[in-house]
């Protein structure tokens, strides 16, 4: 990310976004580490403020290469530069863009040196990323956050598959959070989700002021290696949306390169 890719953000390769697509960028964050300083200078005065917040410098350097590919991504879509692009917050801390941003919304996770943000025109949008690990406090935190039907579903689950089957279901859950902007104040035993990260996902139940099962779309997202994440979008399956996933490349003259092309949206049940 330098100060001429800044400028020249509405390049050739500006991704077309037509109205059921969704685009989820794929980011290393340890990518731009020798370019500290132009990440930095991209930030607006509040997000400097906040990176100044953390306690250790690799947690603040990928936060604020996060921040700034999330800029240059979004100025990809946008008449904008990546330092011109105001955020304002939703009453739960969702960050969204200006009314008059072509109806764009947008969704950000990071975990350990990745990140993912999802793009789209359709529906309000949620992603989440997390980094397979064995957790010593699993079971109590399942039991906590998940409905019944969650870790039932997780208890019939083989012991060996139980580690991936939890960080599913966990992403699955934060990626509806994200997508209705409650974040935490929507309780997470509230609605249930499909556990198993080999068959289709899907929400199977919902409070009624969040819509039916049928408004939800909810998509595995197959990213680095222990890694596992999903996207939820307020928008039926039957309006087939279609996902395309791209790398994120911070390069003076190419900020992205496309890794696949258009994928079928999967069945939801
Ligand atoms: C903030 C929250 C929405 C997601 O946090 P998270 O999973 O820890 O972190 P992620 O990297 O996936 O997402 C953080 C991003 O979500 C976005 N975000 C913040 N609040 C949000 C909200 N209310 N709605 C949607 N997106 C939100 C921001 O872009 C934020 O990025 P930033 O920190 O760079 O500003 C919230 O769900 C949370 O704090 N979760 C804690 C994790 C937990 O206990 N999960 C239990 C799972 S069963």
């Amino acid at each position: 990310m330098t100060k001429r890719n800044n400028r020249n953000h509405q390049s050739a390769t500006s991704p077309v976004l037509a109205d059921r697509d969704i685009h989820v960028w794929e980011c290393d964050l340890t990518a731009t580490d020798d370019r500290r300083d132009t990440c930095v200078d991209l930030l607006s005065g509040d997000e400097r403020d906040r990176a100044g917040r953390f306690r250790f410098d690799d947690d603040r350097m990928r936060w604020v290469a996060s921040r700034a590919a999330l800029r240059c991504v979004l100025s990809r879509y946008l008449d904008k530069t990546p330092g011109q692009i105001d955020f304002y917050y939703g009453a739960n801390g969702k960050p969204e863009l200006k009314r008059n941003s072509g109806g764009l919304h947008f969704s950000l996770s990071h975990a350990a040196d990745r990140a993912l943000i999802a793009v789209t025109r359709s529906a309000p949008v949620g992603i989440d990323l997390e980094k397979l690990r064995e957790l010593p406090d699993r079971d109590a935190i399942a039991a906590a956050q998940f409905s019944e039907g969650e870790q039932c579903q997780l208890r019939q689950t083989p012991a060996a598959d139980r580690s991936r089957a939890f960080f599913s279901c966990w992403t699955r859950k934060e990626a509806v959070i994200k997508a209705t902007g409650e974040g935490l104040a929507m309780p997470l035993k509230s609605f249930e989700v499909t556990v198993d990260p080999d068959q289709p996902p899907a929400v199977r139940s919902i409070e009624e002021c969040y819509g039916a099962i049928s408004d939800w779309t909810l998509l595995n997202i197959e990213t680095a290696p222990e890694y596992i994440g999903a996207l939820a979008v307020r928008a039926p399956a039957s309006r087939e949306v279609s996902l395309k996933q791209r790398q994120f490349v911070a390069e003076p003259t190419a900020c992205c390169e496309p890794v696949s092309g258009r994928i079928p949206c999967q069945p939801t049940r």
